[in-house]
């Protein structure tokens, strides 16, 4: 569904992807793991459009997507959750779910979004920055459902974020991917929530992808190698 083939990213002079190649399977749930600093949010940025990049291609459904507009891809079907989850703090939460939706005023905010996060609706006139760091992941979930995304990028969605919601949040992923069929791509560094949320592992190492596979073949001397335990 999604493929990445032979990518190159610089910061300036930095060289930090180097020839990735990723492969994203309609209907699995892939966590792409790898230590601070190796390139896993660029890749994400990539994907989305939200950095340039200097060769190689992105496939969606087989379509080079590499010259479209974020929102363009957007449209296409890929939701992105950032690092962070950049959700407004000044608007209200019902205001942050209409961002993506800015450009068709008629359209209204998906059920499946509330019934997903009740607490949403309970706090929908409440102002982004006034919810938990946990309401604020949820929020920024929601918010990338909003276009009825095929794929969904989740950057380290359980960052900063309490023990209690970390379930719920797995939980929640899954029930995308299995129950509504959506694609997974979710970048980790936990091991115990990468396993409990998704089936595929792609390691990346100084912006290369250096071992992929099933998440029950994940073995421990890649462990030891390239992730924080
Ligand atoms: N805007 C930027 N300008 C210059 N260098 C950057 C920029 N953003 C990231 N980098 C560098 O690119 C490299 C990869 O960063 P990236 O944020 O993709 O890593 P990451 O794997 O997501 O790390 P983390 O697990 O800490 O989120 C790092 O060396 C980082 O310092
Ligand atoms: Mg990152």
């Amino acid at each position: 569904m999604l493929r990445i083939e032979g990518l190159n990213q610089y910061y300036g002079g930095s060289h930090i992807l180097r020839d990735v190649d990723l492969d994203v399977q309609e209907g699995r749930a892939n966590c792409l793991m790898g230590r601070n600093g190796m390139g896993k949010t660029t890749l994400l940025k990539c994907i989305m459009g939200l950095v340039p990049i200097r060769g190689g291609r992105i496939l969606f459904r087989d379509r080079d997507i590499s010259q479209l507009k974020p929102h363009e891809r957007g449209r296409l079907g890929l939701g992105y959750v950032p690092q962070g989850r950049e959700i407004f703090p000044q608007l209200t939460v019902e205001e942050n779910l209409r961002v993506p939706l800015a450009s068709k005023r008629s359209a209204g905010i998906p059920e499946r979004v509330y019934e997903l996060f009740p607490v949403l609706r309970d706090m929908r006139r409440r102002r982004g920055g006034d919810l938990s760091g946990g309401q604020q992941q949820q929020l920024a979930i929601g918010r990338a459902l909003v276009l009825n995304p095929e794929i969904l990028l989740l950057d380290e969605p359980i960052e900063g974020i309490q023990p209690n919601i970390v379930k719920e949040i797995s939980e929640v992923i899954r029930r995308l991917n299995r129950e509504q069929g959506i694609t997974i791509l979710l970048v980790e560094q936990k091991l115990p929530f990468a396993r409990a949320t998704a089936d595929r592992f792609d390691i990346i190492n100084n912006g290369n992808v250096v071992a992929s596979g099933e998440m029950d073949e994940l073995g421990d001397d890649l462990i030891a190698e390239h992730l924080t335990v």
